[in-house]
């Protein structure tokens, strides 16, 4: 099989993408896919129109490859694509659309509302602590934990140079752990719990090498642990995702039950570089990266 691995772009996450898009290229060579790199730009039509390749390993991250934009260019062009398609990407990739859909199928999410950029640089939206996340980034660009003490929110937000979007998440602050847990194929693989070397799983932590330590299985109890699996398998369901899906949750321990657990988002193109969740979650499952790949290729539809 012909693989076009598709990585670059031009989000923020851009790097990431090639770090995820170079890995998945090594994986699928080492299963004996011929592959092409394929770093996308304003021309993707064309390039792929050349190409003809039979399936797009899709390892883009933020627009246009998490948000149903290259996903409609991959339908119209009949080719074949790895992970969720248009719908399902598109509701992921706005958090707060995502939220609404999630909370009507019961899965639990942190208390919040939309806010402008230029309301939340004026003054706290919410009694602090709380979180403000951009409604449409990854890898916490743009994420800004307001603590109790702080007086003034992010003075960021007033910078002219902001990219990030002017509709802004300012969600409750929930204390405790950072759990993840991907589906692949239908099913809950594990679950990891995250402690971050430095303020929160923001970008630094997730890529920098000893950025953060992943616990594998998480130390929660058992059957908070089960209904974390049973979470992302429901979330997944809920947004019509396909192939493989990685939702994030806060888990604030002090509850002592499952009743602590919340939703933060569903990532429809998880990461997948070195020190990223989903490889490692598959090799704890006895996936190789290279079995991940392939399963990714051979799943791929229109
Ligand atoms: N947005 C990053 C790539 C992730 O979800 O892993
Ligand atoms: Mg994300």
């Amino acid at each position: 099989k012909h693989v076009a691995v598709l990585m670059g772009g031009w989000s923020a996450e851009r790097d990431v993408s090639l770090r995820s898009g170079e890995a998945c290229v090594r994986a699928a060579e080492s299963v004996g896919y011929r592959v092409s790199r394929v770093d996308v730009g304003h021309d993707i039509a064309e390039v792929l129109t050349r190409l003809r390749p039979d399936v797009a390993l899709n390892a883009l991250h933020g627009r246009p490859g998490e948000d149903g934009t290259i996903q409609g260019i991959l339908e119209i062009l009949r080719i074949p694509y790895t992970h969720s398609g248009v719908l399902a990407s598109a509701l992921a990739m706005d958090k707060a659309q995502a939220k609404i859909i999630l909370a009507a199928h019961g899965v639990p999410v942190p208390e919040g509302r939309v806010v402008t950029r230029a309301e939340a640089a004026r003054a706290h939206v919410l009694p602090r602590p709380y979180v403000l996340k951009p409604v449409s980034e990854g890898s916490s660009v743009g994420v800004f934990i307001v603590r109790e003490d702080q007086e003034h929110p992010p003075q960021e937000l007033h910078r002219p140079d902001w990219t990030h979007g002017d509709l802004l998440l300012a969600e409750r602050y929930i204390p405790g752990l950072e759990l993840t847990c991907a589906v692949m194929g239908g099913e809950a693989l594990d679950v990891i719990e995250i402690q971050s070397a430095v303020r929160f799983y923001d970008y630094e932590a997730k890529y920098a090498p000893g950025g953060s330590v992943h616990i594998l299985p998480a130390r929660i109890l058992p059957n908070v642990y089960q209904k974390v699996r049973m979470l992302a398998v429901k979330a997944h369901g809920a947004l019509g995702c396909r192939g493989i899906s990685r939702s994030d949750f806060r888990y604030d321990d002090r509850t002592g039950d499952e009743s602590g657990l919340v939703c933060l988002e569903v990532n429809t193109q998880p990461g997948m570089t070195e020190t990223s969740l989903v490889p490692e979650l598959a090799a704890h499952a006895g996936h190789s990266f290279g079995e991940l790949v392939r399963w990714m290729v051979e799943d791929a539809s229109l």
